[in-house]
């Protein structure tokens, strides 16, 4: 009777082991750390605050075109005075180049050079605003621009997109090329064509861009969730089929250990 006692005891003993490691294999995998990459901090903004405009034009965008008007009229230098005053700031929208092509009608080339003028400084408020700054702007509409006078345009903040509205375009910032106090430059979809200069006549539709050219950050998003949806499909149903073999190999094993240690017992 001692030796198929002992067995009975190692068999019993093999039967626990077995149901607990495979109890942790049929487990599903613990879930992967899914640390967020860590945004950097603002790095502390050192003590010479000059932020160069055209620099930033031209590395980011393509703006291009905007950078041109700037230089062609020399408001690069209202511009860059207007940065350089630590004390107030300046916060552009610059539209891309791609913006200025899809700019059908109406033309830029039939303004005056004041007119042109008025509507580059259009493009910039006289102090910096964050993008945070925007939803208590909002409530200030109509605020005034660079070009001043009736140069005027409307903000709205619809959870954190900034919206503006000039009578005549209607666009959202899209990016964020450089924010840091005193200088704010911001990436819109559109040119920014005054009432003041167009007149406060029925805005034409929208002309019929082809392939409205998104920023990628804007693009990003969509395509994720799409390879998201996709990824998280397929995710539960490979771990689902290894827990499957999981159980039938645990429960093989259990009826093996189960029947001799029930052939012990009749022994
Ligand atoms: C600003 O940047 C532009 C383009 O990189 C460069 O040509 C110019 O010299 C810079 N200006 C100053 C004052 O550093
Ligand atoms: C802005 O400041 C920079 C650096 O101090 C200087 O080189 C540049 O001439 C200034 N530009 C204007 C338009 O004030
Ligand atoms: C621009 O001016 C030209 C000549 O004066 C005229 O033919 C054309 O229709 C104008 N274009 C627009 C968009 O007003
Ligand atoms: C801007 O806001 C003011 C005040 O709410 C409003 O009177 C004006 O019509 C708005 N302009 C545009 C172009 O939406």
């Amino acid at each position: 009777m001692q030796f198929p006692r002992t067995f009975l005891i190692i068999s019993s003993g093999l039967l626990l082991c077995s149901s607990f490691t495979y109890g942790q294999k049929a487990s599903p995998p613990a879930p992967v750390a899914m640390t967020p990459t860590p945004t950097p901090a603002p790095a502390p903004a050192p003590a010479p605050e000059y932020v160069n405009i055209t620099y930033f034009l031209s590395v980011a965008g393509p703006f291009q075109t905007f950078l041109n008007y700037l230089e062609s009229t020399k408001l690069i230098d209202t511009f860059q005075n207007q940065a350089n005053n630590t004390e107030v700031g300046i916060t552009i929208f610059v539209p891309k180049d791609s913006s200025f092509k899809g700019l059908k009608k109406p033309s830029l080339s039939n303004l005056t050079n004041d007119q042109l003028e008025s509507l580059i400084l259009f493009h910039a408020l006289p102090k910096y605003y964050a993008l945070a700054d925007f939803n208590e702007l909002s409530t200030k509409s109509p605020v005034s621009t660079l070009a001043g006078g009736q140069y005027t345009l409307n903000f709205t903040d619809d959870s954190g997109t900034v919206h503006l509205d000039s009578g005549w375009s209607r666009t959202k910032v899209s990016s964020a090329v450089h924010s840091t106090d005193p200088v704010a430059i911001y990436q819109v979809d559109k040119v920014l064509l005054p009432e003041a200069i167009f007149g406060s006549d029925i805005p034409p539709m929208p002309a019929p861009v082809p392939a409205p050219v998104i920023s990628p950050a804007a693009d990003a998003p969509s395509a994720d969730s799409k390879e998201g949806s996709a990824s998280s499909k397929s995710l539960p149903s490979s771990s689902s089929s290894t827990r499957l073999v999981g159980l039938s190999l645990s429960t093989w094993s259990h009826l093996v250990l189960a029947i001799s240690g029930g052939l012990v017992l009749l022994f």
